[in-house]
């Protein structure tokens, strides 16, 4: 277990010893699927891989199944995993990352060539993976929340910089941005652990979580602190990113309208102070836990055993009390 996933501690106590499996074999997996590629791209994303993310998206994929299922199961973790990686490794050229999991990104050790390419061969080696398991729904799945990840990501660099960003335009971009994914998986463990019948409500759960997974990384990105977000306080504000916190607390205080992009780390630092003093932080947090209930309310129609819902549950509180 790495130190992330140590936070999610809870959660794997309740997967139990199936979820632990399941997990162990997508790492080895994880470790297979970049080979082959030539030394450059294998070392970026190995650096990429061996990382230490959370895991997420695999654990909601297996979570949302019934048993270990067959080898389908690790395929499809894989698959939203390695999607998930490549979004990361394109998202901090977009955003001009220095620091992500607390180590320097790809776009930073190499620049933004060779991120791009790398972030290129985790999307190609994610669609592989899923091919594999011979099902064209699955790789739908994945490719419709591979479509509307770029489509987020886009609305998030039209409205870089912008005064007057809603919240309900915030809102749709965590939706395609980030949601999809979270939703994707979780329809896949329906569809791969033999519970179709119940995809749409499974993928709605995870939409909500993945709602409230954002809203939350947004909060993080003002509040910090680096030592355990792995990522500078500010690092949005820097690019022109306008989230929940900042069109809340522009609200409350009218100084905070423009965004000045030759902020130094140290003036974004004393920004986020000026968020924070609005209580735009606890107001997005509460707003989180709106999400984090509808998706409780989204299992509670479900025929699930008791542990698996329990787990669910964990997952969706787990993503508003997190540092990462
Ligand atoms: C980070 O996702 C990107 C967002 C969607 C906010 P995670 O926090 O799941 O990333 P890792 O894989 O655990 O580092
Ligand atoms: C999430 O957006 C990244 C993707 C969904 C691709 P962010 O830009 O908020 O993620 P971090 O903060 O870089 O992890
Ligand atoms: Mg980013
Ligand atoms: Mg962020």
């Amino acid at each position: 277990m790495n130190t992330a996933q140590a936070q999610l501690g809870a959660v794997l106590a309740a997967g139990g010893p199936e979820l632990t499996r399941l997990l162990e074999r997508t790492e080895a997996r994880l470790g297979e699927v970049a080979e082959g590629h030539g030394e450059e791209l294998a070392r970026h994303s190995g650096a990429t891989l061996s990382a230490g993310g959370k895991r997420l998206r695999p654990m909601l994929v297996f979570l949302c199944a019934n048993g270990d299922g067959d080898g389908r199961l690790v395929a499809a973790g894989a698959a939203v995993e390695l999607l998930h990686m490549a979004t990361l490794v394109h998202d901090d050229v977009l955003d001009r990352a220095p620091l992500r999991r607390g180590r320097a990104t790809v776009f930073a050790e190499g620049g933004r060539l060779p991120a791009t390419a790398t972030g290129d061969l985790l999307f190609s080696r994610a669609f592989a993976e899923l091919a594999s398991t011979g099902s064209p729904d699955a790789v739908r799945a994945l490719s419709e929340a591979s479509s509307a990840l770029a489509r987020g990501e886009l609305m998030q660099r039209a409205d870089a910089w912008q005064p007057d960003v809603t919240r309900e335009r915030y809102l749709e971009r965590c939706r395609l941005k980030t949601a999809s994914l979270f939703a994707a998986s979780c329809r896949l463990g329906a569809l791969f652990g033999g519970r179709p019948a119940m995809a749409d409500a499974l993928g709605r759960f995870g939409e909500c979580v993945g709602l409230a997974f954002q809203m939350l990384d947004d909060v993080l990105d003002v509040s910090g602190p680096q030592e355990r977000t792995g990522k500078p306080r500010g690092t949005d504000l820097r690019d022109g990113t306008v989230t929940l916190p900042l069109i809340l607390a522009r609200e409350r205080d009218p100084t905070l309208v423009e965004l000045d992009p030759r902020l130094t780390a140290a003036d974004a630092e004393s920004v986020c102070d000026r968020i924070a003093a609005t209580g735009a932080l606890e107001t997005a947090r509460e707003q989180a836990l709106t999400h984090v209930a509808e998706a409780k309310r989204s299992l509670a129609q479900l025929d699930l055993p008791a542990q698996r819902r329990e787990a669910l549950e964990l997952v969706a509180d787990g993503v508003v009390e997190r540092y990462a």
